[in-house]
């Protein structure tokens, strides 16, 4: 059986623009897979149509070799989770409670209990907070589980969304430009983060990033997709990428453009 996340032969139209044109790629357990493509190449188009905000007009998904619609509302009961551009952070709730929100949406008692503010067992209670406060931990900031998002530098915050993505344990995390924001020495440490994901002992998951940022891309990846006007144009190793002239016909086109604009 075809192990991991699937997209065969995917169109994606918008009105008489093709965002999307007979796009394929998997992620398969143990992989960090990257889409990558100029402005305007689909990137998000991609990931939407991974979350279930936008369907696709063609072709289809699979989950596990199993026919996949995705709803986002469901994803992470399938073992998926994702975070956003930007952090998409409650503001009113602080680290730790942003954290045993991710979790609890995978738990028993469910999120909408928890927003309503329906009684968890103690027991379920505390079992949420140790597990979101080991994440943060993993992850490197703890120590600001009683901060509120707000107050937080940037890069802490980026953190924390991982966090929250990362307590429902997924097995398949989707990042939109998780760079997005950050600089030169948090990108590294990201890089690093991302890299051992499918690797590490405890709650190991496969990642789909969706980036425009080429170092981080090309340093985590075991695999690269590149789109342009919605099209696969190439897809390998990060090496073979490198090397590939459609890859730097598709970018010195866009560069020209901008050029030119
Ligand atoms: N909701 C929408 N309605 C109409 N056109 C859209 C919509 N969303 C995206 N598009 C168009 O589809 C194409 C692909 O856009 P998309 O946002 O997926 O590109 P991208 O690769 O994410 O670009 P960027 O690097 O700028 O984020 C673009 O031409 C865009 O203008
Ligand atoms: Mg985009």
């Amino acid at each position: 059986m075809e192990q991991g996340l699937a997209l065969h032969h995917v169109g994606v139209r918008f009105g008489g623009l093709t965002a999307l044109d007979d796009v394929s790629l998997r992620v398969a357990p143990g992989q960090v897979v990257g889409v990558i493509g100029p402005n305007g190449a689909g990137k998000t188009t991609l990931f939407n149509v991974l979350c279930g905000f936008v369907g696709p007009h063609e072709g289809s998904l699979t989950l596990d070799g199993r026919p996949f619609r995705p709803r986002p509302h469901r994803l992470t009961r399938l073992g998926i989770a994702r975070t956003l551009q930007g952090t998409g952070l409650f503001a009113g709730l602080t680290v730790l409670e942003n954290v045993v929100a991710g979790a609890s949406h995978a738990a028993r008692a469910g999120f909408l209990a928890a927003l309503l503010g329906l009684p968890r067992s103690d027991r379920e209670e505390r079992r949420l907070r140790r597990h979101a406060l080991a994440v943060l931990d993993t992850l490197g900031v703890a120590g600001y589980a009683d901060a509120v998002p707000g107050t937080l530098p940037f890069a802490v915050r980026q953190r924390v969304a991982l966090a929250r993505a990362l307590a429902a344990r997924p097995r398949l995390l989707l990042l939109d430009e998780p760079a997005g924001g950050l600089g030169g020495e948090d990108i590294a440490e990201l890089a690093e983060l991302i890299r051992e994901l499918p690797h590490r002992d405890t709650d190991p998951c496969a990642v789909l990033l969706v980036e425009h940022h080429m170092d981080l891309v090309m340093s985590v990846c075991d695999e690269i997709v590149v789109l342009d006007f919605g099209r696969v144009v190439a897809t390998g190793t990060p090496e073979a990428i490198r090397d590939d002239p459609a890859v730097a016909d598709a970018y010195l086109g866009a560069a020209v453009d901008e050029a030119a604009a």
